[in-house]
């Protein structure tokens, strides 16, 4: 066994010099001696010990880092070669980069250790205290229902169409997704296992799913006044994915979803290239978003059909637009990039890390300060939920801080990302968290691509005064069942407020009372002593499909926990190695165990995680 010093001594003594860093047998001596100490990391100190290893071969240059990295890639067989080789080409210069400006020991290590490594825990958070320009009014307070007549808006999300989907080839193959010809064995005709023309659950959605999705809003009576979608447009072949392929996914999603009129959007962590990297302006590279940022804006702008939105989206992808009510009372949308808050960000792993990135929350404090004097409400839209535990607990705390402080504006946030259908609540004390306490709810969409059940879209009932939820009703195409392939029957699942709202004392079932924060926390009041309640619920994330088990204690207050936590550092989640990425066989399901997880094969952060996780079976 090595000692822990072996690898970063082995280069300083230049053992392997004499050799060009590129030659095979550098890197494979290289890779050997990270995989050994992958092996015996078992500590938040063994973690350290793996990134000095691999600061040790960043600080000799990026090709040597990727080659280096993609051997012990597949040593691991965490993937399958090429998509160790894809993953790691693409993101292994934003790796890099972070490698050699962190310092070992610091909190950003600490930080990258917990996320990618779950081999540290959380380190606590930083304080930090925004500054608001005026104190919280105490005359202000969430207002009550008006009692009109409700309009309806539409939310859906991670649509992931895959242009290369092809009907006919091989869903059951060894990639994050089927249903492409990797391999002539895969090709229509050649294989057993066809996918069907409208998807299939080992794959992400074919356009001819999101057609359909969107002609069954395009039929609804009456017309929703405008819909949401919450991002991640492209598909998950993140080991092959650039900036052309995001470019022509994102145009073909966004001029079809131009068909169900005016839609607000948002960035999801999939709307770049390389995957989840988006920097911010202080990282001194070559490597931008403003590519995807020009796109979004655009698209963004076609669909708002504000031309307000083309200027702010250029900055990094966010944006605010009003819709005007029917009662003299306006709504402002505010879509943000949560991306700068999202762990598998390479490059948020700044050293230190920024408590502001690119000051976008000085920006939503700006957005909702304006709104509260103007008598705005105001809605926030982004893809990744503040509570998750692939959002960074800083971020989220901060964020959660100006949610406090504009409770009384903010009718509701809107979500995507997990995939599963869930909420989130925020409380203005964390440590007393009752119905009095509970501040904002965050509606979590379930996703277009059936990866993990039945593809599905919301449809709100909305206070047209206060733009208050007053209910929403989840549809979805059954892709489990025999006659979907013939053409998809979307069909209504459940409305929150039959579920839920007769369950509650006194019950909640009048159509004018909206789904307030106090509604839902007692809803979850109601999982802690209603265990058929509570399994409702659990199965509904995936909409009734592959149903994993949560029956005993700790699984069900984890999933409570992390509805209760939009300040994600109260959400349970105790990080451990490969806590961080699915695993896509067997039957423990990373997207809804615990309560609120992240997208399946997400990128480098993941592919790490999983490349320790096999280190240690
Ligand atoms: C942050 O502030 C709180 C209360 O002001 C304090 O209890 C806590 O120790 C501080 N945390 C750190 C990491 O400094
Ligand atoms: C709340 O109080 C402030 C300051 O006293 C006042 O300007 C504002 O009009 C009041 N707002 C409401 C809704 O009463
Ligand atoms: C899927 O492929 C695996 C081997 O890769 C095989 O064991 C399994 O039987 C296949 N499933 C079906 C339904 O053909
Ligand atoms: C099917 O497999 C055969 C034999 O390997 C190959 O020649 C053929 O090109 C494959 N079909 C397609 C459409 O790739
Ligand atoms: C964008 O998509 C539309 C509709 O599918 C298509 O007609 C057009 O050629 C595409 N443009 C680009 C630049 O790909
Ligand atoms: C989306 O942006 C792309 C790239 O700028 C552009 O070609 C396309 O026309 C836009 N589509 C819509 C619907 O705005
Ligand atoms: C990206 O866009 C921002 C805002 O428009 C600009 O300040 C910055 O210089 C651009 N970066 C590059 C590398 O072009
Ligand atoms: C979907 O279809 C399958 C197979 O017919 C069935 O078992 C399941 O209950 C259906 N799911 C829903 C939510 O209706
Ligand atoms: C929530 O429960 C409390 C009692 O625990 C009750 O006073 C309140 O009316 C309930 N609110 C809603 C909206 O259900
Ligand atoms: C679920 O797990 C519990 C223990 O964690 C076990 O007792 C129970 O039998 C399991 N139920 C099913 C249906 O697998
Ligand atoms: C979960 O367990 C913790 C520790 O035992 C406890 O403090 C907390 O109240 C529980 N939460 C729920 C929702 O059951």
């Amino acid at each position: 066994m090595r000692t822990s010093v072996a690898l970063p001594a082995l280069i300083a003594a230049g053992a392997i010099a004499g050799q060009p860093p590129e030659s095979s047998l550098a890197t494979r001596d290289l890779a050997s001696e990270i995989w050994d100490e992958i092996k015996n990391a078992a500590t938040c100190a063994g973690c350290q010990v793996i990134l000095a290893a691999l600061k040790g071969v960043a600080d000799l240059g990026t090709t040597l880092l990727v080659d280096t990295l993609t051997e012990v890639c597949k040593i691991s067989g965490a993937e399958d070669d090429d998509v160790c080789e894809g993953i790691i080409s693409r993101e292994g210069p934003v790796l890099q980069y972070i490698l050699t400006q962190l310092s070992l020991g610091s909190e950003t290590s600490d930080v990258l250790c917990t996320s990618a490594f779950g081999l540290c825990s959380y380190p606590p958070v930083r304080n930090y205290t925004l500054t608001f320009p005026s104190p919280k009014p105490d005359n202000l307070s969430r207002p009550s229902s008006s009692g009109k007549s409700p309009i309806q808006v539409v939310h859906f999300s991670d649509t992931h169409v895959d242009l290369s989907y092809e009907t006919g080839s091989n869903w059951n193959c060894t990639k994050p997704i089927c249903c492409r010809s990797y391999e002539s064995s895969d090709a229509p005709g050649n294989t057993t296992t066809p996918c069907g023309p409208y998807g299939n659950t080992k794959c992400d959605a074919p356009l001819s799913l999101e057609q359909s999705m969107f002609d069954s809003i395009k039929a609804m009576e009456p017309a929703p006044a405008f819909s949401i979608y919450t991002g991640d447009v492209v598909a998950h072949d993140i080991w092959l994915v650039d900036e052309d392929e995001v470019l022509t996914n994102l145009n073909a999603t966004y001029s079809l979803m131009t068909e169900v009129g005016k839609v607000f959007a948002a960035i999801g962590n999939h709307d770049s290239a390389p995957v989840n990297d988006l920097p911010t302006t202080q990282v001194p590279s070559d490597y931008n978003s403003n590519w995807t940022y020009q796109a979004l804006a655009q698209n963004f702008t076609t669909l708002t059909g504000d031309s307000s939105v083309l200027s702010v989206a250029d900055q990094y992808g966010s944006y605010s637009s009003v819709f005007t009510g029917s009662y003299g009372t306006d709504l402002k949308v505010i879509s943000y990039n949560s991306i700068f808050y999202y762990v598998d960000n390479f490059y948020a792993f700044l050293d230190p890390m920024p408590y502001d990135p690119d000051g976008q929350l000085a920006w939503l404090i700006d957005e909702l300060q304006a709104s509260e004097t103007a008598g705005q409400r105001v809605w926030l839209i982004a893809h990744v939920p503040t509570g998750t535990s692939d959002h960074f607990h800083d971020y989220s705390h901060y964020f959660d801080q100006i949610v406090q402080r504009y409770d009384a504006t903010i009718a509701a946030l809107f979500f995507g990302h997990t995939h599963t259908d869930q909420f989130q609540l925020s409380y203005s004390d964390y440590t007393n968290q009752n119905a009095e306490t509970a501040s904002e709810v965050g509606y979590i969409m379930p996703s277009l691509t059936p990866t993990s059940g039945p593809p599905a879209y919301r449809v709100y009932d909305i206070d047209p005064v206060t733009f208050g939820v007053l209910d929403f009703t989840v549809y979805i195409a059954n892709i489990s069942d025999p006659t979907y392939q013939n053409s998809p029957t979307w069909a209504k699942y459940y409305s929150a407020k039959e579920t839920y709202g007769s369950l509650l004392s006194p019950p909640v079932t009048d159509p004018a009372a909206e789904l307030t924060p106090a509604f839902w926390h007692n809803v979850t009041a109601i999982f802690e002593t209603d265990d058929d309640a509570f399994q409702g619920y659990y199965a509904r994330q995936t909409r009734g499909y592959d149903v994993s088990n949560c029956t005993d204690a700790t699984c069900k207050n984890q999933t409570i926990c992390g509805i209760r936590a939009a300040d994600a550092q109260y959400n349970c989640v105790v990080p451990k190695i490969g806590f961080n990425f699915a695993k896509r066989d067997g039957t423990d399901q990373a997207h809804v165990k615990p309560q609120k997880e992240k997208c399946d094969d997400a990128g480098l952060v993941s592919l790490l995680g999983k490349m320790i996780a096999n280190g240690k079976n």
